[in-house]
């Protein structure tokens, strides 16, 4: 598979996708309290599709080499670095959890998750989680035709890795549009003017897991899907899907609920 360039329909697609994609995240904000099981929140996010008229991408979903995804979404709390399946395991005050949401809505993906603190967090959790808010930004901002890839993740790394965390290498961005993952793999570290270049129409994810311990990771018992950080350390998640315009780049995945950017993005 290539990379697919979207026209102005697939971009009218893409664009609403991704805000359906984060209008679940709104939705389910106000649940995210100590108590709350995973698999409740899974619950009301499958309900919410429905009204939505969207279908959930992650359910059934069956990469080569691994077992059907089972849930509507993925919730990875504290030291689970991506693709936790949801439980009957409460979350309790101070955990830090990503919830990923990724619909498709006539054929077009929009994938987008954020960060949620259970209750008060310690200071450590929530630096963990803003640096990897601001790290996403990061690349974001770099987005515009002529730029390559490399230079996002250079961004991203850089930012990341100066605030004493580090950025996990197993996993990456994607390319998105008619398909969950297409080409190009958006890497969160890398060199600067290296890789492919940005072109408009291009729509892809940017979507750092920061560990605020070492970088590898490994999977963890035998769902198949979940992957923790070895050393144990809290790792954070946010996810964009942005859109590249003649003139720089669109970010498809916002809502009324998203948090602003930070201070840095001048938009
Ligand atoms: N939403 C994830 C991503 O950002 C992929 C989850 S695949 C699943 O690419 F099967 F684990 F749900
Ligand atoms: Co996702
Ligand atoms: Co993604």
């Amino acid at each position: 598979m290539s990379i697919t360039y979207k026209d102005a329909a697939g971009i009218e697609g893409m664009r609403t996708a991704g805000r359906l994609a984060a209008e679940v995240l709104d939705h389910l904000t106000p649940f995210i309290k100590p108590g709350i099981t995973t698999r409740e929140i899974d619950q009301l996010a499958a309900e919410y599709m429905k009204k939505q008229g969207t279908l959930s991408a992650t359910l059934g979903y069956q990469p080569a080499g691994y077992p059907p995804y089972p849930a509507s979404l993925c919730t990875s709390v504290n030291n689970v670095v991506c693709h936790g399946i949801p439980n009957e395991k409460p979350l309790k005050k101070g955990d830090i959890v990503n919830v990923d949401v990724t619909v498709i809505k006539d054929g077009w993906y929009g994938d987008t998750s954020r960060m949620f603190l259970v209750g008060e967090a310690s200071i450590a959790a929530k630096r963990l989680v803003q640096i990897t808010y601001e790290a996403m930004w990061h690349g974001i901002v770099q987005v515009k035709p002529g730029v390559r890839l490399g230079d996002i993740g250079w961004q991203i790394q850089k930012f990341a890795e100066s605030n004493g965390f580090s950025v996990v290498r197993e996993f990456c961005g994607h390319g998105i549009g008619r398909n969950f993952h297409e080409e190009p793999q958006v890497l969160h570290y890398g060199k600067p003017g290296t890789l492919e270049e940005l072109k408009p129409g291009m729509t892809f994810t940017i979507e750092p897991m920061i560990n605020a311990g070492r970088r590898e990771v490994k999977e963890f018992g035998n769902d198949g899907w979940t992957i923790v950080t070895k050393d144990h350390s809290l790792s954070a998640q946010w996810e964009h899907t942005v859109l590249v315009t003649d003139t720089g780049y669109e970010v498809l995945t916002l809502s009324a609920g998203s948090p602003p950017p930070p201070a840095f993005v001048n938009k």
